[in-house]
């Protein structure tokens, strides 16, 4: 383990700064075949929501040139399965475990970060404020600054724990929803999630996925999430977590140097499942050879010429 990539940030220990994005490592298990899951800096769970979820109808995953578009519905097991059968299975694993949490109302919300609030494994909690909102007639909770502030304000007086906001692309000015979030009480923003997109089969005239539309992840979408880390990093006080296409070390650094603290692997690992320790040892390599002690000295490091 590379000292200079330890890190303190919201109350927790983080070995190194590459954590499994959520949707992309399941509950952590599934990657022990391959490697130590210990290694990472952490992972996020796949969303958990109150009650168990089918997800969406096949197909729900297609290819692009540059990424993938999904629709897989936020599909788990349901909040009781997580913590009666999975979370005592993952809690030896020695990393860093933040739980991905979801639901239709806000007192989905509020049910699971209560729930988890007491199981000392679940050292976070990833707020997906990018679901549907039944209540609010479909409107996703992430895209309204004062909706996604109300929902981490009434999850805030469920835990204790550090609460990660998770944002969406899909707006007009992030950075304007990620200070409202920081306002009501986030510790963290993690940013982005997919971007939403859509594929047509020109021959049935047909969306190629049963949803119509669904999220694109993977390179693609890697210089969005750089320009957004960027301008959420300046915008707010708490660390940024970043993520998007990320699929090499160069990649993560880019994060990291636009502002920061951490990053997220997703989809890069169907391609690689060991990709976030190539990333891990990519960025320990960098620091020594720019002479970087502490990967502090990098993070938001960007200069802007005339900027
Ligand atoms: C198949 C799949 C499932 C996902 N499921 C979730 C999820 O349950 N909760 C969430 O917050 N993000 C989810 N995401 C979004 C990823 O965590 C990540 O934000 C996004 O894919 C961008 O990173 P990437 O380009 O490295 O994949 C999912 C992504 C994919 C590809």
């Amino acid at each position: 383990m590379r000292t200079c990539l330890f890190q303190s940030l919201f109350g927790i220990d983080f070995k190194n700064p590459v954590i499994a994005a959520s949707g992309t490592f399941g509950f952590g298990e599934e990657f022990q075949d391959y490697y130590d899951v210990s290694l990472l800096g952490g992972f996020v769970t796949k969303a958990v929501t109150p009650e168990p979820r089918t997800g969406n109808p096949p197909p729900r995953i297609i290819e692009t040139p540059s990424g993938m578009l999904n629709a897989i519905g936020l599909q788990n097991p349901g909040l009781t399965v997580f913590v009666e059968s999975i979370l005592p299975r993952i809690a030896r694993l020695d990393t860093v475990i933040i739980v991905n949490v979801a639901g239709r109302t806000v007192a989905d919300y509020m049910k699971v970060c209560s729930e988890l609030d007491r199981h000392e494994a679940v050292r976070a909690l990833e707020i997906n404020i990018s679901c549907p909102n039944v209540k609010q007639g479909g409107v996703a909770f992430g895209t309204s600054p004062q909706i996604a502030s109300q929902l981490i304000e009434a999850v805030r007086t469920c835990t204790d724990k550090p609460i990660i906001a998770k944002l969406t692309p899909n707006v007009t000015d992030i950075a304007e929803i990620a200070c409202a979030v920081e306002e009501k009480g986030a510790d963290a923003v993690s940013l982005i999630n997919t971007i939403t997109g859509m594929v047509i089969d020109v021959e049935t005239r047909q969306p190629m996925l049963a949803n119509g539309t669904g999220g694109l992840s993977g390179p693609a979408i890697r210089p969005v999430a750089v320009r957004m880390v960027y301008q959420v990093a300046r915008a707010v006080s708490v660390p940024v977590i970043g993520m998007g296409g990320i699929f090499c070390a160069r990649d993560a650094l880019e994060f990291i140097i636009a502002g920061a603290s951490l990053v997220e692997v997703g989809c890069g690992m169907f391609v690689e499942p060991d990709l976030p320790l190539r990333v891990i040892d990519g960025i320990g390599s960098y620091c020594e050879r720019h002479g970087v002690t502490t990967i502090s000295d990098i993070i938001g490091s960007l200069t802007v010429p005339g900027g």
